[in-house]
């Protein structure tokens, strides 16, 4: 793909690499490709980064038919700039756009196109422990129309963020909601796809659930609401007597790079490790056995973030005294000693 550059005569200042926060700066450039029905993707270009024309009836706008992805870039001690996965999220942006009518990508192309955009920005990657450069590939319906149908017109663009830890417990234990009253997906909806719907869909409950002094909401299933399915900005893990269980995937689950990640390492690790359905009577039940060993998330954004506390209809449950387990750590070190460069990578995760 012919990808062409236009650098930005006026650089932004650098934020200060030890206050970076989640999401707040961005850097010099942009990626943007556009699609035409007859033309498909075109006008691959990287251009400074700015404000973008739209239109007030872009239909993404009025329908939501957008999706988004995350992945991270990390400077080695080496100075190598370090990829991880990214092709499953390209992957990835071809599942969420089969379930929201957006035409499908061509996943080299966009691979290449991030690279490019690192490349560019190369200078803005952080090189404090914690840090990485955060890529937001994104897809929105563009076509000035207000009927109800899939779009003619789609922009797809990448931006890049210097970030730090997203919950501000960093690698700390976070406290978690599990919601009652509200529902994210449904089986043969939207969960599997990484779809703006589904982040509107969350924002209530997070809301009320941080008054309650909680950072996130744990999603049950919308039917039952008994069993356990994802945190929304991350896919969920118990350690239960020695296993690690992790909700399988039935459509109404985000299917994480760093989860699928980590039920590798676990099973070359030898931990035993099980992707089944698990309700959330059988977590508060293993905890009253003394039985429930370890919490934790794992995400792109949130990495591996252990989890210290449950709050379910009025019921608190303390997870390993509320400080973070053996495996936890150890799966957090091994990830970001991979994404890192610091720990040679068996598995051939990185790209440089
Ligand atoms: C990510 O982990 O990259 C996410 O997209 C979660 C959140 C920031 C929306």
């Amino acid at each position: 793909m012919n990808i062409s550059i236009t650098k930005t005569t006026n650089p932004k200042q650098k934020p200060d690499q030890n206050n970076l926060g989640f999401g707040i700066n961005f850097t010099d450039h942009m990626f943007i490709m556009d699609y035409d029905e007859g033309q498909g993707w075109h006008d691959a270009r990287i251009v400074p980064y700015a404000p973008i024309p739209v239109d007030p009836s872009a239909m993404a706008l009025h329908y939501g038919q957008a999706i988004f992805e995350g992945l991270k870039a990390y400077k080695s001690a080496k100075g190598e700039i370090l990829l991880f996965r990214p092709e499953k999220n390209m992957q990835r942006v071809n599942n969420s756009n089969r379930l929201l009518c957006i035409p499908e990508i061509n996943v080299d192309d966009c691979v290449q196109a991030i690279k490019e955009i690192v490349r560019v920005d190369a200078g803005w990657i952080p090189s404090a422990p914690g840090t990485s450069l955060y890529i937001r590939p994104f897809i929105f319906a563009s076509e000035p129309a207000l009927g109800v149908r899939p779009s003619h017109s789609y922009k797809f663009i990448i931006i890049l963020s210097p970030v730090g830890a997203y919950y501000p417990e960093g690698i700390n234990p976070v406290k978690i909601y599990v919601e009652s009253k509200y529902v994210r997906a449904v089986r043969g909806g939207l969960g599997e796809a990484k779809t703006v719907a589904n982040y509107a869909a969350s924002l209530k409950a997070q809301v009320e659930a941080k008054k309650e002094g909680y950072t996130q909401v744990l999603w049950l299933d919308g039917v039952e609401k008994k069993y356990v399915e994802e945190v929304g900005t991350m896919n969920v893990f118990f350690k239960i007597d020695g296993e690690v269980i992790t909700p399988e995937l039935t459509g109404t689950i985000l299917p994480g790079i760093t989860r699928m990640s980590t039920i590798e390492l676990l099973k070359q690790a030898g931990i035993p490790v099980s992707e089944r359905r698990i309700s959330i009577q059988e977590i508060y039940d293993a905890h009253a056995a003394g039985k429930l060993e370890e919490a934790f998330g794992t995400g792109t954004a949130a990495v591996i973030s252990p989890i210290g506390e449950f709050s379910w209809n009025g019921k608190v449950i303390k997870v390993n005294d509320g400080k973070i387990g053996e495996v936890s750590q150890k799966i957090y070190d091994t990830i970001t000693g991979i994404q890192s460069g610091e720990l040679e990578d068996t598995f051939g995760w990185t790209q440089k």
